[in-house]
């Protein structure tokens, strides 16, 4: 499997009118840039004034360029370099590119421009709790979920929560290693995922193990990890830390547990000890109805 590489190099002037075809709606431009930086209906006048204002200054503004020499994406990264971190924010792939693996691979080369170019140690971001895809590329790096800043914009729907998600170096330099065939799960296993609860005797359509990925997926204190063979989702875990009371520190408890065969289920436990012990929790609980019903 080839991986996809973006390079980064700074925004000019000239690549202003293709990043403002990206931004079609107010919904999208607090989506893409959050509340603080531009107002609707954007223009090119406040994307050249900005780039003008971050010229040489702790924001780098950054384009990110494909194996053809053409503009993909956008970020930003703006450097703390007394405190060592940085703020993630602009995250753009254009419209008629996403879903191929580019916007993980705008954020591999962004913690890598932070981490091993820049030198930081951390790296954090802001995300809205329904941006599905966003999540994913996030988590797809390292970012873990912090926390959930309720209500902080007002779309077109309604109030809008952002989870605060970060990268400390020594993650990026020593990655959670689940084992052989299990990874974090994304949005595209919501059908796989749907069907091992159904066997469990959970009956789950798409839309709704979607959604529960989706929620999943913004906790801070708990993942879902799937099992991968040929290709094919074989089982499923959903995995939390608590604090302990009794003592100091964290406990771990896996919370469902789907899978058809013991091998399955035993590489998806030996998965979530890994998890667990990587989130600095230790004695990994079994708590789970799916338990062995798969
Ligand atoms: C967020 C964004 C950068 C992601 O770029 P992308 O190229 O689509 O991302 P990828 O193709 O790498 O997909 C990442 C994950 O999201 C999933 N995904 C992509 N598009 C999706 C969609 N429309 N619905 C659900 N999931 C989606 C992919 O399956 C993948 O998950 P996986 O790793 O489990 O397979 C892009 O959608 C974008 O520019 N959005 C508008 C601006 C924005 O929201 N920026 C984020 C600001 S915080």
């Amino acid at each position: 499997m080839t991986t996809l590489a973006l390079t980064l190099r700074p925004l000019q002037a000239a690549d202003c009118d293709r990043l403002l075809s990206w931004i079609d709606s107010e919904d999208a431009l607090y989506q893409w840039s959050g509340t603080q930086s531009f107002t609707w209906p954007l223009d090119h006048g406040q994307l050249l004034r900005d780039l003008e204002v971050h010229a040489g200054g702790p924001r780098q503004l950054l384009a990110a360029i494909d194996d053809a020499g053409e503009m993909t994406g956008h970020v930003s990264v703006d450097v703390n370099r007394h405190h060592r971190f940085a703020n993630i924010g602009r995250v753009a792939i254009a419209p008629d590119r996403r879903g191929g693996g580019l916007g993980t691979a705008l954020m591999r080369a962004t913690v890598q421009h932070g981490f091993d170019e820049l030198g930081l140690h951390r790296l954090q971001l802001t995300v809205y709790t329904f941006n599905t895809a966003a999540i994913a590329c996030y988590r797809g790096v390292g970012f873990v979920v912090e926390g959930l800043a309720r209500d902080s914009t007002r779309g077109s729907t309604g109030y809008w929560d952002g989870l605060t998600m970060s990268l400390l170096e020594p993650d990026y330099r020593r990655p959670l290693a689940l084992g052989e065939g299990v990874r974090i799960a994304g949005p595209r296993d919501a059908d796989a995922v749907a069907g091992l609860l159904a066997e469990a005797g959970y009956p789950h359509g798409r839309d709704a193990a979607a959604a529960r990925l989706l929620a999943w997926a913004a906790e801070a204190q708990a993942a879902v990890l799937v099992a991968e063979a040929g290709g094919a989702v074989t089982g499923c875990v959903a995995v939390c830390r608590l604090p302990c009371f009794e003592r100091p520190g964290w406990s771990a408890r896996v919370v469902s547990l789907a899978a058809g065969h013991s091998e399955v289920r035993d590489r998806l436990l030996e998965a979530a000890t890994r998890w667990a012990e990587h989130r600095g929790a230790a004695g990994l609980k079994l708590s789970s109805p799916a338990g062995s019903g798969a």
